[in-house]
């Protein structure tokens, strides 16, 4: 039996993945930095077997059928030809926080599954090269292979767009408080926000200048600067925000109690509590907090009118192989 078990956490991103300059292979306009979110995970099982005639996939209990099916089978195909083999699999996969809620979990989905792909056929890729294939499955997928604090070089081609530790997660001891303020499945998913993202006039500025904000973030996590961080983790999420609001179709992510924690963040931080706010695509806010901020912190998002639930992460370390 080829099967294999593996398991990946989450990341949330404080430099920006959006928009391609590739949509077909996943090459990102810009470069991204994140940090793993140690204890939001998707675990993935793949069975490859000559009995199973088509591929079939169960994720969070439920059966995949259409375009959901489509994309994993797409993703096996890849795996499926590293390996030279051509048997359909079985995939079950299950992540224990809520799905297409601003909590990427195509990016833990595609990590587990590329781990377990490769695994189950005995294929040994390099973190590199894991990487890379993830980022063909999901874009910011390709920064849940490695640990803790994880830069996507954008690259050009294929072999150079994938993602490395710049640190290991024991580095700095940040949490993300994630304040859920909804459920509800996004309207427009990642993959079609970044084929709209070149059609916002904002797009090019923020490519352009997306280097140095990158320098700044690197440089502020090397040197463990939560002030420095904080701002240019706010401005990335606003200029991607402002390209989401101002493309064609206009996108708008945030709800009246995204607004409502994003001022508290900043009313909090101007009382000297070490924290800042940052959104992906969806109305929930990640809140990064300094080493020993997190539990006043908390206290504070849950008092905020339409904060239903927060989340707790610390930063998580690389994909992981279950041993059976
Ligand atoms: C807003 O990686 O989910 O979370 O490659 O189409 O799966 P696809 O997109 P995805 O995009 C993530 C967008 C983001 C920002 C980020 O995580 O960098």
């Amino acid at each position: 039996m080829h099967t294999a078990t593996c398991n990946a956490f989450s990341n949330i991103a404080m430099i920006k993945y959006w928009g391609n300059r590739d949509d077909a292979l996943r090459l990102p306009a810009n470069g991204s930095i994140s940090m793993n979110l140690g204890g939001l995970f998707t675990r993935t099982t793949v069975t490859f077997s000559p009995d199973i005639p088509a591929d079939r996939a169960e994720v969070d209990g439920k059966p995949m059928t259409g375009p959901g099916l489509a994309r994993i089978s797409g993703h096996l195909d890849h795996i499926r030809k590293l390996a030279g083999v051509w048997m359909r699999a079985e995939v079950k996969s299950a992540s224990n926080f809520p799905a297409g809620a601003g909590i990427a979990s195509s990016a833990s989905a595609f990590a587990a599954l590329s781990l377990a792909g490769v695994t189950a056929l005995g294929l040994t890729l390099s973190e590199r090269e894991l990487s890379a294939l993830a980022r063909l499955g999901s874009g910011s997928a390709s920064r849940s292979i490695p640990g803790g604090f994880v830069e996507w070089y954008p690259g050009t081609t294929h072999a150079d767009s994938y993602a490395e530790t710049i640190v290991p997660a024991d580095h700095w001891a940040l949490t993300d408080l994630i304040a859920i303020v909804s459920r509800a499945h996004k309207a427009t998913g990642s993959t079609e926000g970044h084929s709209i993202a070149a059609s916002s006039p904002l797009q090019a500025a923020r490519v352009a200048s997306a280097p140095t904000r990158l320098d700044i973030c690197r440089k502020a996590i090397l040197e463990r600067d939560f002030e420095a961080l904080a701002d240019v983790v706010e401005l990335d999420s606003n200029m991607m925000h402002a390209v989401m609001m101002t493309g064609t179709p206009s996108l708008m992510y945030w709800q009246p109690p995204t607004l409502a924690v994003m001022a508290r963040v900043r009313e909090l931080r101007a009382a000297g509590y070490g924290v800042c706010f940052t959104i992906d695509a969806g109305a929930n806010v990640h809140c990064l907090c300094a080493p020993g901020e997190a539990e006043r912190v908390k206290a504070e998002l849950e008092a905020v009118p339409g904060v239903s639930e927060v989340l707790t992460a610390t930063p998580g370390g690389p994909a992981w192989v279950e041993r059976p």
